[in-house]
Parts: structure tokens; C-alpha cells; sequence
């Protein structure tokens, strides 16, 4: 839907008047209506990066959720503050893992006897309380562009993997990137008294997957892409590494919001693409691509927008924008000092990975 003039309008002056003081950043899946305002896009692994690199602005306006915002707050300095346009824009999945679960997990693997092999490899989509935990127990973060070499390292530091709280992104990336199979994997289930799984499987284990998923991904299925391939001959199925192992396995290309983006620039005139990700990224895909001849469709019509992503609207930017520019801090994004030392080190050790 287009913009509201009025409010664009009103988003611009702010922007303007706040100049270099103000920096935004937008995640791939925002609306088309905010990424017009973003000062830079990208996935999780570039935001958090972009982030860092920006120690001269004073507010950083984060438009993604909130456990990208706390990353951002992790990796800026003290005098910077994050802003989160809307605080109710969070994450299921990073809802999935709460330190008191995380921390339960660990009690049961020490038990277990195997807590000293084990090295904790958690994905950006948590809390700053998981990556705290992380950072405090050996452990790295990784994002959906950079897990393969994030395991690497982690099976060179210990001999198990830890990896919360995407159980797909964790499979995917054991089974196709390091050779593991998948009875090399174990599901643990925060619900169940010791995760539901017995000190042996524990033991017999390389993998430890935490029960989580994303609600968006965990949607697409192997009938999705049977059926494309069926209604559209030559179709390159491109998905998001948090889609299920069996989806995965059945696509042609895999790979974070960057690297679908990069895919389909690179993709020759005349050829076909489903992609299996968040409706706003794959909309805005299939209208930027459509005059160079390339086309590109949704890969399961059911599956809709990340709901939280979406809480962050118009509306909700120029309230933000406004704010600054009136000298109100509003929605700021901080993490404790604590919390913020253990979790920059598990930041810091991902950014420094090959
Ligand atoms: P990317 O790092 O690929 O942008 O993924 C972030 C995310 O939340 C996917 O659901
Ligand atoms: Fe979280 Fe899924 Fe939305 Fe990404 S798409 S922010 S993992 S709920």
C-alpha cells in the first residue's frame, strides 16, 4: 500500500532536522514504507555490523526487533543510545529460550557429565540473556550468514554444539555444511524434565538443538515446493535457513536475506525464482526484478508477514523521529552492564570469525 504523503512528509523533516545525529537502519523484512527511510539495509550479520561502524551518531533508530536493537546497543558505545521504534516488536522464536530455561539445560548437560564438551553456539534471534550465556560459557553468535564458520570454530573448541534457539537453522547447517548426519542431532525440549532426553542420548550426541523455530519459516513445507516446480518448469527454489531440514534439502539455493538478495542480482534475464522467506522481502524482490525479465514469486501463498516485523510502521517511525528531534528519548534499548559484557564477548567472537 502507498505511503501516507502527510506522514512521509513529516518523517523527512525529522529525519532532516536530527541530520547526522540520527542513523537508521532497516532490516530486510521491514515495510516498504520505513525501508524508504533507512539510512542502510541488510540482514542481521550486516546490521550488527553497520552498527558498530557508526560511533559518530548519537541515536541509532533500529527498525527490525529487539533482539537486533539490544545486539546494536551491545556493539555501540556508551554514549549512543538505540531507539526501537515500536517496543512491542519482538521475536517468537527469541522468546523460545529464557535464561532460567537456558540455565536449567546447562544444569542437565553438567549432570549428564558432559558440560565441559559442550560449547554453546547461539543464533542472533535471542536475547541479550542467551548471548550473555553464551559469551559466559566459551560460546559464540552466529547469524544465517556466517553458521557454517561458527561451528567450525565451535567443533575445534570442544567436541558438542549447543545450538539455541533454531532448531532448523542448527540441523540445516550441521547436515549440509559439516558432513554431520542427523542422528548426530538431538532435540532439546525446555517442557520436559531434562529436555526429554536421557543422559545416554545426550552423551551419544554432537549436535544439542534447542526446541525453537520461527513461526514465519517453520510454515513453508516440501508440498510448497513440489507444487511450485509442478506450476512453474525451470523455478530456482531459493529458501531461508531456518525453513525445515526437509524443505531445505529440497531446494535448489539456501541462505540468509543478503544473500537472496545477491542471488537474484546476479540471476540471469528470463529465469524463474521462488523464494521461501518473509512476504515484505520477497514483494519488494518481485517488483524491483520484474523489468530486468527476472521473475520471482512466493514460495507458499499461506504463508504471510513476520507479524512483529511488521509492528514497525509509519506511524510509529515519524512518532520515533519526532521524538529525537524534539530532544525526547523515547523507546530506548538498553541492556544491562552485566549482561552487556558476556554478551559483547559471544558478539565479538562471531564478528571475528574467519
Ligand atoms: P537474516 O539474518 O537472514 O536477515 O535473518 C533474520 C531473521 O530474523 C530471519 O527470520
Ligand atoms: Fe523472528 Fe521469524 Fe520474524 Fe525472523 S521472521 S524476526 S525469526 S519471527
Amino acid at each position: 500500500s502507498p505511503s501516507d504523503p502527510d506522514l512521509v512528509e513529516r518523517a523527512r523533516v525529522a529525519k532532516e532536522k536530527l541530520g547526522d545525529k540520527v542513523f537508521v537502519l532497516g532490516h530486510h523484512y521491514q515495510r516498504d514504507e520505513v525501508i524508504q527511510f533507512a539510512d542502510v539495509t541488510g540482514d542481521s550479520f550486516k546490521l550488527a555490523r553497520d552498527a558498530a561502524a557508526r560511533p559518530e551518531a548519537e541515536y541509532i533508530v533500529f527498525c527490525g526487533v529487539h533482539f537486533m536493537a539490544e545486539s546494536a546497543d551491545i556493539l555501540t558505545t556508551d554514549a549512543q543510545k538505540v531507539v526501537l521504534p515500536d517496543l512491542a516488536a519482538g521475536c517468537s522464536m527469541a522468546d523460545m529460550a529464557t535464561a532460567e530455561q537456558v540455565a536449567e539445560c546447562w544444569d542437565v548437560l553438567t549432570e549428564a557429565g558432559i558440560a565441559e564438551q559442550v560449547v554453546p553456539v547461539s543464533y542472533m534471534n535471542s536475547s541479550a540473556d542467551i548471548k550473555a550465556f553464551t559469551g559466559k560459557h566459551g560460546g559464540t553468535i552466529c547469524t544465517s550468514s556466517n553458521a557454517k564458520r561458527a561451528l567450525e570454530w565451535a567443533f575445534q573448541q570442544g567436541e558438542k554444539v549447543l545450538f539455541l534457539p533454531d532448531q532448523h537453522l542448527g540441523r540445516n547447517t550441521a547436515v549440509r555444511d559439516m558432513g554431520l548426519s542427523l542422528d548426530d542431532c538431538v532435540v532439546y525440549n525446555p517442557h520436559r524434565p531434562n529436555g526429554g532426553l536421557t543422559a545416554e542420548e545426550l552423551r551419544a550426541a554432537k549436535m544439542i538443538l534447542w526446541r525453537g523455530h520461527c513461526s514465519v519459516h517453520g510454515r513453508f513445507s516440501l508440498d510448497s515446493v513440489n507444487d511450485v516446480r509442478e506450476r512453474i518448469p525451470g523455478v530456482n527454489v531459493l529458501v531461508h535457513p531456518e525453513c525445515k531440514h526437509e524443505v531445505v534439502a529440497a531446494a535448489d539455493y539456501v541462505g540468509s536475506t543478503e544473500y537472496i538478495i545477491k542471488a537474484l542480482e546476479a540471476a540471469p534475464a528470463g529465469s524463474k525464482w521462488a523464494i521461501g522467506t518473509e512476504l515484505n522481502l520477497v514483494r519488494r524482490l518481485a517488483n524491483r526484478f520484474a523489468p530486468e525479465g527476472k521473475e520471482v514469486v512466493f514460495l507458499d501463498k499461506t504463508v504471510c508477514f513476520c507479524s512483529t516485523m511488521n509492528r514497525i510502521d509509519l506511524p510509529h517511525l515519524v512518532w520515533a523521529l519526532e521524538s529525537l528531534a524534539e530532544g525526547n528519548l523515547v523507546n530506548r534499548i538498553e541492556v544491562d552492564k552485566e549482561t552487556e559484557g558476556y554478551a559483547k564477548l559471544a558478539l565479538e567472537r562471531m564478528l571475528a570469525l574467519p
